[in-house]
This record gives structure tokens, sequence and C-alpha cells, in this order.
């Protein structure tokens, strides 16, 4: 998947321990949508229009500053084709985001969205964080799903939604962006609501006296 000079420096941010934190995030949806594609505008922009259909599971690694704290993704990039789910769904576990993404001139893709939203609830973590991306904006000739629809898809599923370009380089930061931001908006709640919980306990008026003392025993 990577050239030798890719993978160098995907050696090198990987053995990089200098970060505040590292999101892992994963990309899903039908082969051929653009997954491979939009990682690779991102991590080291470039664009090929052959397709290679990824072989398992393949990660690369980018960091990034937000919220002046270095940030960084462990990007995970999967195949679509169903005959590599098993493997696939085994990296959901522990991903604190998703970029669900389908290919606005191919209606299969989109029609799998709720396949693949249901994976992601089945899979991972329950806090986890969701983009739902319409691939491939710059085809607009050939466009068969109109944006107010995988709008609409995405308000019903509760992910946020962006229309995109591997291609042309439409909206592919912005995307990566969006994920790292709500994912941190995500752990600031969390906080607050362990913070409220913690200020709201008053002591109770048993707390004066102390609490039977426990066994050793944890049977
Ligand atoms: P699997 O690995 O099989 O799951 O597919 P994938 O989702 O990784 O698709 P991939 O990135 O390999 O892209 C499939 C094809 O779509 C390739 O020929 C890409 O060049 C093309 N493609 C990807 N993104 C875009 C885009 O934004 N616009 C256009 N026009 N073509 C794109
Ligand atoms: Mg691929």
């Amino acid at each position: 998947m990577a050239s030798a000079n890719d993978s160098r420096q995907t050696t090198k941010d990987a053995a990089d321990q200098n970060f505040d934190f590292m999101f892992k995030l994963l990309i899903i949806g039908n082969s051929s949508v653009g997954k491979t594609s939009f990682l690779f505008r991102y991590a080291d922009d470039t664009f090929t229009s052959a397709f290679v259909s990824t072989v398992g599971i393949d990660f690369k690694v980018k960091t990034v500053y937000r919220n002046e704290k270095r940030v960084k993704l462990q990007i995970w990039d999967t195949a679509g084709q169903e005959r590599y789910r098993t493997i696939t769904t085994a990296y959901y576990r522990g991903a604190m985001g998703f970029l669900l993404m389908y290919d606005i001139t191919n209606q299969d893709s989109f029609n799998a969205v709720q396949d693949w939203a249901t994976q992601i609830k089945t899979y991972s973590w329950e806090n986890t964080q969701v983009i739902l991306v319409g691939n491939k904006c710059d085809l607009e000739d050939d466009r068969v799903i109109p944006t107010e629809d995988g709008k609409r898809l995405a308000d019903d599923l509760g992910f946020v939604f962006f229309e995109a370009s591997a291609k042309d380089n439409i909206n592919v930061k912005q995307v990566f962006e969006r994920l790292v931001d709500i994912i941190f908006e995500k752990m600031n709640e969390s906080v607050d609501a362990n913070q409220s919980i913690v200020s709201n306990s008053k002591p109770s008026p048993l707390s004066e006296h102390p609490p039977p003392s426990q066994s050793g025993c944890s049977c």
C-alpha cells in the first residue's frame, strides 16, 4: 500500500512518542467508495485513479495539532469487501471515531450505510463518534445520491455529514479535523459529567459513621 518513503515516514510517525493524545480512527464503507484514496490524500497528499482493492486492513499515522495539543491519529483503512468482514470488525473495538463512507455515484454504497452503522453499534465503543462522508463529489454528472438524502440519513443516525472528494481534495482535511473536534467535545463532556457527579455528591448523613469494615474476602 505504501512506497518505501511512505512507510519510512509512517514508521517514524508511529514510533514518535511525543504526543498528548492518541486517537484510533477507522474508515469503513463498501468497496471502491474511496476509503484508501481518502486516507492517502490526507496523509500523503497523493491520489491515483488506479483501483487497488485493500486486502484486510492497513493503517497510517498522522500527528496533528488541535486545541494546543499534539494528537497522534492512528487511522485504520479497512477493506470494504465482504469476505474481510471478520478481520475488519475485530479492529472496531477501542476506535474513538469512524469515517463511514459512501460514493455519491453509487446507490448500493448508500443503501449499505445503515448496515455499516449497525456494525459500528455492534462492535465498537458506545461513545464513538461517526462522520458520514459522501465521497466523489467531483463527479457531479454521475451523482445518484442528492446531498439532501445524505444529510437526512446522517441526521437520522445522529452522525455529522460531509460531502468530499479525495480526487479534488475537497473537505478531506476538514472531515478529519471535525472528527478530532467531536472526539474532544465528547471527552470534555465525560469529564464535566464526572466532575458534576463528584461536586454533587454531598456527604450522606451516615458518613459521620465509618462504613462497616470490609473483609478481605472477594467471594
Ligand atoms: P476497498 O479497498 O476495496 O474497500 O476500496 P476503497 O474504498 O479503498 O476504494 P479506493 O480508495 O481504492 O478507490 C476506488 C476507486 O475510486 C479508485 O479508482 C479511485 O481512484 C477512485 N476514487 C476514490 N476517491 C475518488 C474521488 O473522490 N473522486 C473520483 N472521481 N474517484 C475517486
Ligand atoms: Mg481500500
